[in-house]
């Protein structure tokens, strides 16, 4: 990403071939074949607030414990705002390289807000087929001042309202362990929020690459807006075995966002919600974009199984981290399934 263009660069200077650092070794390359698209239907949450509240929240919580990824719509986002959002990551990214490198480490107004490409690109054995942009949220002052023009409004109203759907979502996922946290313990759990734009150019061989590899998100709740050329892969876990299970596509749905349980909220609830194994295909076709929210704890909250769901199972599945910790060993790795969990356990 040196010359600010990341992949995009490559391929925009008419690469013919995958460039062998993008070359995924034969295991981690996603084979169409052996997956199947989900087709649960996105859970309505306008219901929540009807006669088929309990039924709604029966399909958030069942969601939650098998698949860990699931789809809402009538979210509370108006969908003009979900088709700026994805308007907005394609004006970034095709912003000529010298603008975009603004934001590179190093360069960026300031360090909450960073360009890159890959993931931890150091630590990778190949390279992710993917640009982005992350952008830390501090208060709205910075947030207009520093992100940029060409996303910041639209991006700003959307954390905003992720983070009202999130927490909404915990409250919930809580309710139903017979948890009560108190609004103080969920603005610690939830303190962190940042969104992302995704950008994965077209690829010559989308075969050999990927465009995120094999991983789980580290924090309570994502939200997610992916556009609808579709690509995005959940894993089916095999109970006591890592090395199975069924791929299934995500499909994109218009108007609606798709949810996913992050690390944080399996070790809360010592593994009865779970965090799901997902990745992104590439595609030779389009660029894809997508617009995450990740909602994360503070960085000096303490992550542990909670003690009324340890009492009822008679055992704590998780050792106690801080959550930095946490992200610092999450950001020192390359993508790897659920390997992160490791460290809490
Ligand atoms: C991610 O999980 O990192 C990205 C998901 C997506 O682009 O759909
Ligand atoms: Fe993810």
């Amino acid at each position: 990403v040196r010359d600010g263009n990341g992949v995009k660069g490559i391929v925009d200077s008419g690469l013919l071939e995958v460039p062998e650092r993008y070359i995924q070794p034969l295991h981690e390359q996603i084979n169409k074949l052996d997956s199947r698209t989900h087709d649960v239907p996105p859970i309505d949450l306008s219901k929540l607030n009807g006669p088929e509240h309990d039924r709604v929240v029966d399909q958030i919580v069942s969601a939650a414990e098998t698949l860990g990824f699931f789809q809402v719509v009538n979210h509370g986002m108006p969908v003009k705002l979900l088709e700026s959002l994805k308007d907005a990551a394609h004006s970034f990214f095709t912003l000529p390289p010298e603008k975009k490198a603004l934001y590179l480490t190093g360069l960026s107004p300031s360090p909450l807000i960073k360009y890159g490409t890959s993931f931890v690109p150091e630590k990778e054995k190949a390279l992710e087929w993917k640009d982005y942009i992350s952008m830390v949220y501090s208060n709205d002052e910075d947030a207009l001042q520093y992100w940029p023009n060409q996303c910041k409004e639209v991006a700003l109203e959307y954390l905003k309202l992720a983070s009202k759907l999130v927490r909404d979502l915990v409250k919930i996922l809580m309710g139903n362990l017979g948890v009560k946290l108190d609004e103080s313990k969920i603005d610690g759990l939830l303190g962190m929020r940042m969104v992302n734009m995704n950008y994965y150019p077209a690829c010559p061989n989308p075969d050999l690459t990927v465009g995120v590899g094999r991983h789980s998100d580290m924090g309570a709740i994502t939200v997610l807006l992916q556009d609808g050329i579709g690509g995005l892969y959940v894993k089916v876990e095999e109970e006591n075995d890592d090395t199975k299970g069924e791929w299934l596509e995500i499909p994109p749905i218009h108007g609606a966002l798709v949810i996913n349980i992050g690390d944080t909220l399996q070790i809360l609830s010592n593994g009865k919600y779970k965090s799901a194994e997902h990745r992104v295909r590439t595609t030779n076709t389009q660029s894809r974009v997508s617009v995450p929210v990740f909602t994360l704890p503070n960085p000096t909250e303490v992550i542990v199984p909670l003690p009324e769901v340890v009492k009822k199972d008679g055992l704590a599945r998780y050792r106690e981290v801080i959550f930095q910790d946490y992200m610092k060993n999450f950001f020192g790795n390359a993508h790897a399934g659920k390997k992160s969990l490791d460290f809490a356990t």
